[in-house]
């Protein structure tokens, strides 16, 4: 499959990631029972995640969203650049951030760092994907999907310069 300039292979099928984003709920609606969370989803790569994962999220809660951007071509810039802001209060509040991917782990070291200093109670991670060996700050993912290689991916709402979000699979770099 071509996006763009670059071939990618299936990586990760569709049916895969709903068995695991529903086991995630199941551990999330166990954890979190009567705590009333407040998910926030960072945008945009995490909206088909978000939404699978709170489909299946059965206890009472809330969700918000902030957006960053980071990325350039297939490199996180290290520059997060906000692009719509947080409105809720979260101060007291049980957080669990809802994210497409950890790489660097830059904008999610960024947003922990913001949401605590606004007074959150607790703050976790859901992560459908993390690259542990491109981690350049020690993030604890509380919430995790699959551990990949370094290696580029697109689909489930993560994208190759604006394409490829709306693949149901996760397809990689080949
Ligand atoms: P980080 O700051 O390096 O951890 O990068 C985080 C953001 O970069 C993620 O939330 C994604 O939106 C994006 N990103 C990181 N790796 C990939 C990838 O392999 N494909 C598409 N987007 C990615
Ligand atoms: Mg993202």
């Amino acid at each position: 499959m071509k996006i763009h300039d670059k071939e990618f292979e299936k990586f990760i099928g569709a049916d895969k990631i709903s068995d695991r984003v529903k086991e995630i709920a199941k551990q999330i609606n166990k954890d979190y029972k009567e705590k009333t969370p407040l998910f926030i989803a960072i945008l945009n790569g995490s909206f088909m995640f978000a939404s699978d994962l709170m489909k299946e999220v059965d206890i009472p809660s809330e969700i918000s969203f902030v957006r960053v951007a980071s990325y350039e071509d297939m490199q996180s810039s290290g520059d997060i650049k906000r692009l719509i802001g947080l409105s809720e209060n979260i101060f007291n509040r049980e957080v669990i951030v809802i994210e497409d991917i950890i790489d660097s782990g830059l904008t999610m070291d960024k947003m922990l760092e913001e949401f605590q200093s606004l007074g959150a109670k607790n703050v976790t991670i859901a992560s459908l994907l993390t690259k542990p060996d491109n981690m350049k700050t020690e993030i604890s993912v509380k919430y995790l999907g699959f551990e990949i290689a370094d290696k580029f991916v697109v689909g489930y709402g993560l994208d190759y310069n604006g394409q490829g979000r709306n693949l149901k699979d996760i397809y990689q770099l080949k």
